[in-house]
C-alpha cells in the first residue's frame, strides 16, 4: 500500500543529509510512495512546515553539503503543546512514517516518540561527532575528519617555519574523536581530549621533551570538550556565556585559547591557536560519506516500506544493520582508553 513518508533532518548540519534524503526519496518514490520534506527538523512538524519532495527537488544534491530541508535544535518536549502538535500535523497531513535523520537529541525525541506515543518512525545516525552509540560510525564523521587533518597538515608547515606551538581545537562536543582521530592522521604531537583528559602540566612537559630532542616546533589538537585540568585535581569546562539549548547543551568553544596561554607561559615557546569551527561541519561530504549517508538512506526506505518502527539504521563493520532507537540513544560513543594510549604513543 502506498505510503506518505516524511523525512526531517535535526540538530547540527553535517555533510551527508542530502545524499540521505535523495537516497531515502528515490527508493521511496521508486516504490510508489509519496515523499514530504519537514522543514526545520522538529520545528517543521510543530509549526506545519512540509515541502513535497520528488525527483526534481532531489536532482543534484548528493554532493551538497548542509541539508535542503534546513534544521533546528527545536525539542517539541521542551515546548508547550509541543508534542500535541506534532501528533496533530502528522494526523492532519496524513503522515504515515517519519524518517528522521539527526544525532543525539533529534533521534532522542523519535525514541520517546515512539515508545510513548508509538509514533510511526525510522531513524539515520549523523553528526560530526560520531558519539552516537549502535553504530561504528555515524556520517559526517569522515568529512570532519578529513577537514581537521588536512587543518594539521597545512598548520605543520608554518608552525616549523616559525618555531612556534601550534594548538587547533577542534569540535566533537564530549567527546574526542575528531580530536584523537586528526590527531592521530596529521601526526599531533599531544591530543586532549574529555575522555581522558591529561594535566597541562603534562601537555606543557610532552612539548618541552620533544623540543629537547630538537624539534622547535608542536602540533597540540584540543577537543573542545576537553576540560583545563591541572595536576592540583583543579578542572575547568570553557564554555561560550550564551544560555543552554532545548536540549539543556552549553555551547562548548574556545579552551583553545586558553590552553595556549598556559602553553606559552610555562614553556616559554612562542604559540598560536586555531579553531576550526564550523568549518568542520560545512562544504562537500568526502566520498566515504556520501557512500554511507546513502546505503543508510536506502535502508531507512526499506524499514519504513517493513513498517519497522522504533528502529535505526547502523553500520557494523561493513554492513548495514537495523537496531532499536533506544540504544542508539541509551549512552554517548566515547573513544576507548586502547584507542587513546595508540596516540599517546606519538606525544612528545
Ligand atoms: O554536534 C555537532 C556540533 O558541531 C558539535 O561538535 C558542536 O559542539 C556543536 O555542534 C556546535 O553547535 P552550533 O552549530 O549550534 O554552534
Amino acid at each position: 500500500m502506498s505510503k506518505r513518508v516524511a523525512l526531517l533532518t535535526g540538530g547540527g548540519d553535517c555533510p551527508g543529509l542530502n545524499a540521505v534524503i535523495r537516497a531515502v526519496t528515490r527508493r521511496s518514490l521508486d516504490r510508489g510512495h509519496e515523499v514530504v520534506g519537514v522543514r526545520e527538523g522538529w520545528r517543521g512538524l510543530v509549526d506545519r512546515k512540509l515541502q513535497p519532495l520528488d525527483e526534481r527537488a532531489i536532482s543534484g544534491i548528493l554532493p551538497r553539503g548542509g541539508t535542503i530541508l534546513g534544521t533546528s535544535r527545536t525539542n517539541p518536549f521542551k515546548l508547550e503543546d509541543g508534542v500535541e502538535r506534532v501528533l496533530e500535523h502528522v494526523e492532519s497531513e496524513r503522515l504515515d512514517a517519519l524518517v528522521a535523520i539527526g544525532g543525539e537529541d533529534t533521534l532522542g525525541v523519535a525514541s520517546r516518540l515512539f515508545e510513548e506515543h508509538a509514533f510511526p518512525v525510522v531513524g539515520v545516525p549523523k553528526t560530526i561527532d560520531n558519539d552516537l552509540s549502535a553504530t561504528d560510525y555515524t556520517f559526517g564523521f569522515d568529512t570532519a575528519l578529513t577537514v581537521a587533518t588536512e587543518a594539521i597538515d597545512r598548520l605543520h608547515t608554518t608552525a616549523e617555519s616559525h618555531n612556534r606551538v601550534m594548538v587547533v581545537e577542534v569540535m566533537g562536543r564530549h567527546t574526542g574523536w575528531i580530536a584523537v582521530m586528526s590527531g592521530m592522521a596529521g601526526g599531533a604531537d599531544v591530543i586532549l581530549i574529555p575522555e581522558q583528559p591529561i594535566t597541562v602540566e603534562e601537555a606543557c612537559r610532552d612539548i618541552q621533551r620533544r623540543h629537547e630532542r630538537g624539534k622547535d616546533f608542536s602540533l597540540v589538537v584540543v577537543s573542545e570538550g576537553y576540560e583545563l585540568t591541572y595536576a592540583s585535581g583543579e578542572k575547568r569546562q570553557i564554555a561560550q556565556e550564551v544560555a543552554a539549548d532545548e536540549f539543556g547543551h552549553v555551547r562548548l568553544g574556545g579552551v583553545g585559547h586558553f590552553l595556549a596561554s598556559e602553553i606559552e607561559e610555562r614553556t616559554g615557546y612562542e604559540t598560536r591557536v586555531t579553531v576550526l569551527g564550523h568549518v568542520q561541519r560545512g562544504g562537500t561530504p568526502t566520498a566515504r560519506d556520501r557512500i554511507l549517508a546513502t546505503r543508510y538512506g536506502l535502508q531507512a526506505a526499506d524499514l519504513v516500506h517493513e513498517g519497522r518502527w522504533g528502529t535505526m539504521t547502523a553500520l557494523r563493520g561493513d554492513d548495514i544493520v537495523a537496531v532499536p532507537l533506544r540504544d542508539a540513544v541509551a549512552e554517548l560513543k566515547t573513544v576507548p582508553p586502547e584507542f587513546y594510549e595508540a596516540a599517546k604513543t606519538f606525544f612528545g
